[in-house]
C-alpha cells in the first residue's frame, strides 16, 4: 500500500471514532434533555396545582369575609331590635306611670288653690277678732303663745306656695315625660314655622324682658323664604320652646358668671335663622351668646334626664324630647355646635313633607 493511502485509512478510522463518540453524546444529551422535558412538566403540574389551591384558598378567604360582614351585620340588627324593644316597652312604662301621676297631682294642685283661699279668708277672721277683741280670755292667750299663732299665720302661706311649686314641676315632668312616650298623638298640618317661632317668642317675652339682673335678651329674626312644613305644629312648638329655654338659661348663666360691667348689652342675644336646603327640606337655626358647652357635654345633651342645671331647675328632658320629636316623628336632623364660654347653636332640618320624602 502507498503510503498516502495508508493515511487516508488512518484518518477514515479517527473520524468513524470521533463519530461514534459524538453519537453516544448525542444520544445522552437526548436522554438529559428528555429527563429536562419531564421535570419541567412535573413542575408545571405542580405551579398549577399550587395556583389552583391559591385561588381555592381566596375564595375561602373571601367566603369567611364575607360570613364575617354578614354576621356583623346580623348582630348589629339584633341590638338595634333590642334596643327598639327596650325603648318601646319603657315608652310603655313611662306613658304608664306619667298617667297614674298625672291624676293625684293635679287633684292635689288643684286643690291647694283652695287650701290657700280658705286660709286667707280664716286669717281675715283671725284678724277681725284680734281687732275687735284685742284682751281675749286668759285662755285663748295662752293657746296663742303656745301656737306661736304670728309664726303660724306667717308660716302657712309660704307652706302652700311651695306646695305649689313642688306640685307644678311634678306636673311638668309628667307633662314632659307623656309627650316623650307618646309621640303619635294630634295629626300631621302643614304649618307656617315663622308663626310658631313667633307665638313660642311671644310666650317667652317675660324671661327675654330686661329685669334687676340682667339686661334685655335681644332676639334677631333672620327669617328666609319658607314654604308651608307638613309637620305636628305642638310638637314643633315643643322642640323651639325647649331650645330657646335653654338658650335663655345659658345666658343667663354666663351673665351670672360675669362682672356687671363686663356684661355688653350686645352680647346677650339669640339668633334664630330660617332657609330652605333644597326644595325638600328647611332649616332653622337658634344661636345664643351663652354659657355654652365642652364637647363631654355636647355629647349627653340628648340623653333623657341628662342636665348640668341645679337641682330644682332643669329635667333633662328637653333635649331628649326635641331629638325625639325632629328625627322619629319628622324624620328630620337635630345637631348642635357649641364653644364653651361662647355659645352654641342648635340646627333643625326637617323635610317640607315627610310622607313624600319617604316615598323617593
Ligand atoms: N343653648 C345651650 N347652651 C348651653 N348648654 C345647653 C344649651 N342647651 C342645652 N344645654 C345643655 O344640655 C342640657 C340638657 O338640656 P335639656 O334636655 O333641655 O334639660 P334641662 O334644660 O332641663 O337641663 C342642659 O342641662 C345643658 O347642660
Ligand atoms: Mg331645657
Amino acid at each position: 500500500m502507498e503510503l498516502e493511502q495508508i493515511d487516508t485509512l488512518v484518518t477514515i478510522q479517527q473520524l468513524e471514532k470521533e463519530n461514534r463518540i459524538l453519537r453516544k453524546k448525542l444520544e445522552r444529551s437526548e436522554t438529559a434533555c428528555r429527563e429536562l422535558e419531564q421535570t419541567n412538566h412535573k413542575k408545571e403540574n405542580l405551579l398549577r396545582q399550587i395556583i389552583k389551591d391559591l385561588e381555592n384558598s381566596q375564595k375561602e378567604v373571601k367566603e369567611k369575609r364575607e360570613l364575617e360582614q354578614t354576621l356583623s351585620e346580623l348582630q348589629r340588627t339584633q341590638a338595634q331590635l333590642v334596643h327598639a324593644e327596650k325603648m318601646s316597652s319603657l315608652g310603655q312604662l313611662v306613658a304608664g306611670v306619667a298617667h297614674e301621676i298625672n291624676n293625684p297631682v293635679n287633684f292635689i294642685h288643684g286643690n291647694l288653690t283652695y287650701i290657700e283661699e280658705y286660709s286667707q279668708e280664716l286669717l281675715k277672721i283671725l284678724h277681725l277678732y284680734q281687732h275687735h277683741y284685742p284682751n281675749p280670755v286668759s285662755e285663748i292667750q295662752a293657746q296663742t303663745e303656745t301656737s306661736e299663732l304670728d309664726f303660724l299665720q306667717e308660716d302657712l302661706l309660704k307652706i302652700v306656695n311651695s306646695m305649689k311649686m313642688g306640685t307644678d314641676r311634678i306636673r311638668k315632668i309628667v307633662q314632659s315625660l307623656r309627650i316623650f312616650s307618646r309621640m303619635d298623638e294630634a295629626e300631621f298640618k302643614l304649618v307656617d314655622i315663622h308663626e310658631c317661632l313667633d307665638s313660642t317668642l311671644l310666650i317667652l317675652q317675660h324671661r327675654l324682658k330686661r329685669k334687676p339682673e340682667l339686661p334685655e335678651i335681644r332676639v334677631l329674626q333672620n327669617y328666609g323664604n319658607l314654604p308651608l312644613v307638613n309637620c305636628y305644629a305642638g310638637q314643633l312648638n315643643q322642640v323651639f320652646m325647649n331650645i330657646l329655654v335653654n338658650a335663655i338659661d345659658a345666658i343667663e348663666e354666663l351673665n351670672a358668671k360675669r362682672i356687671v360691667q363686663e356684661s355688653k348689652e350686645n352680647s346677650l342675644q339669640i339668633t334664630i335663622s330660617t332657609s330652605t336646603i333644597d326644595r325638600e327640606w328647611v332649616r332653622i337655626k337658634i344661636a345664643d351668646t351663652g354659657v355654652g358647652m365642652p364637647e363631654s357635654i355636647q355629647k349627653q345633651i340628648f340623653n333623657p334626664f341628662f342636665t348640668t342645671k341645679p337641682i330644682g331647675k332643669g329635667t333633662g328632658m328637653g333635649m331628649a324630647i326635641s331629638d325625639r320629636i325632629i328625627t322619629e316623628t319628622h324624620g328630620g336632623k337635630l345637631t348642635c355646635r357649641s364653644n364653651p364660654g361662647i355659645g352654641a347653636e342648635f340646627t333643625i332640618d326637617i323635610p317640607v313633607c315627610r310622607q313624600c320624602s319617604n316615598s323617593v
